[in-house]
């Protein structure tokens, strides 16, 4: 099939790119110019393993193009998938106004072709959304939909890190629909992937994906919170998740406790679903403590550093991992930053290290130093703390931590054995 792709930014490319690698002909479409051409030499805009060598192929063979000319692309192909952002309002609820626009966008284009499309939005949108302000603003095409044009939404499970595998091995596609042909052309698009599908209409597709992340967000705050219980008690939390989630009903994924729950999706969707919620007169208790616990986990992660070390004023602080999480170069909703934050607060000199997210964290955090690899970050140190899970993290020996000068190690995410470490002051969360 022949499938445009609006927005090129995590989503977007990675949905390209998958199509268009089980054979499809993809057409991305971005505003920014600079982002086309790189896509276009085969240079992916973003960091996502596997990304570069995929997209480099499917460049030179021609399966995928990218384009600034939304119109070109739509009339070009067959069905365009919506994939910009979902931003947070001021008020917790969703931005739409992106969506808006790509929508008004394709509509000018349905406006000039003739032959049947499908729309489908790939963006977590609020049940309501895709059937509201999409369909309207398609419709100012003066175009019929269901004649003239179909509509989808088709939500994405993807992992930053692993994206490209997990929309090649998806555990299900959802796809929602209006009518039964919008439906026949999506289950084509998918008809390469051996996942189950689940069809369903527009509303529930949507309301799946805030379902979801809400559920695995609350896993987390869940783990967090026992973690901190456990903290009291000297039990330790990962052998607790790891006796309970071999109940097959709750399953051990997505109880680590750690700095709480960042990246693009969790924080943004469940407050998200709150603001939902609240709109339709509803109480959200559960989903405000699955938030509050995750404000709460950065602070008392500080917390157990003094406990341990007391005053934190004038110590050197190193925070190994700036990205939400190992594996992207990704900062958005990081706990590292509330984290830094509060480290300054108390006097601290801190110096954050991530191989991948330094620049980004930068931009955001001037006012602390960085260092160019594990071991200047470490060196001289009075205490570091493990903030997420890179792998190169994980390989941390004595050794490393030899050169600092107080050997304090919190580890944010229990990547390491304390067994295995000597002269070492190994703190771990919900240790
Ligand atoms: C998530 C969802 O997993 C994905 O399905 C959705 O489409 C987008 O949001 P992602 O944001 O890439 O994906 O990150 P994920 O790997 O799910 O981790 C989210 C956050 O939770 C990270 O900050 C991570 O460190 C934290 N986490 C995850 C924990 O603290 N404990 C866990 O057990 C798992």
């Amino acid at each position: 099939m022949r499938i445009s792709v609006i927005g090129t930014g995590y989503v977007g490319l990675v949905s390209g790119v998958g199509f268009a690698s089980v054979g499809h002909d993809v057409l991305c479409v971005d505003i920014d110019e600079e982002k086309v051409e790189m896509i276009n030499r085969g240079e992916p805009p973003i960091y996502e393993k596997g990304l570069e060598e995929l997209l480099g192929v499917l460049v030179t063979s021609g399966k995928l193009k990218a384009t600034t000319d939304t119109a070109r692309a739509v009339v070009k192909t067959d069905i365009t998938f919506i994939c910009v952002g979902t931003p947070s309002g001021e008020d917790g609820g969703q931005d739409l106004s992106y969506i808006e626009k790509a929508a008004e966008d394709v509509a000018e284009a349905l406006a000039k072709k003739d032959d049947y499309h499908v729309v489908c939005v790939k963006s977590t949108v609020k049940p309501g959304t895709t059937d509201g302000l999409v369909l309207r603003a398609l419709e100012s095409s003066g175009k019929k939909v269901g004649d003239d044009f179909g509509l989808a939404m088709n939500p994405e499970f993807l992992r930053e890190g692993i994206a490209l595998k997990d929309f090649m091995e998806p555990d299900r596609v959802v796809i929602g629909a209006l009518d039964k042909r919008s439906m026949e052309i999506l289950a084509e698009v998918y008809k390469e992937f051996p996942a189950p599908k689940v069809y369903t209409d527009l509303r529930t597709a949507e309301m799946i994906k805030y379902v979801s992340n809400a559920l695995l967000a609350t896993k987390i705050s869940f783990a967090n919170e026992v973690s901190r219980i456990c903290e009291e008690t000297g039990i330790d939390v990962y052998d607790v998740m790891g006796g309970v989630g071999l109940d097959h009903r709750i399953n051990r994924d997505f109880l680590n406790a750690g700095c709480g729950f960042g990246g693009s999706c969790f924080p943004k969707d469940v407050k998200a679903l709150v603001k939902y919620a609240h709109e339709l007169g509803m109480s959200s208790h559960l989903l405000d403590a699955v938030l509050e616990v995750n404000e709460e986990q950065p602070v008392h992660v500080i917390d157990m550093l003094e406990r341990n070390m007391g005053s934190l004023e004038d110590k050197k602080v190193t925070v190994l991992g700036l990205a939400f999480k190992g594996g992207t170069d990704d900062i958005r909703e990081t706990r590292a930053l509330p984290m830094v934050k509060e480290l300054v607060k108390r006097g601290s000199e801190v110096v954050g290290y991530d191989p991948e997210a330094m620049k980004n964290f930068s931009f955001v955090v001037d006012y602390i130093d960085y260092a160019g690899d594990l071991e200047e970050a470490l060196e001289g140190a009075d205490a570091c703390i493990i903030q997420n899970d890179w792998q190169e993290f994980k390989e941390l020996t004595s050794d490393d931590f030899a050169v600092m000068k107080n050997k304090i190690v919190l580890d944010g995410r229990r990547l390491l054995d304390p067994s295995k470490l000597d002269g070492v002051t190994y703190l771990g969360v919900g240790l």
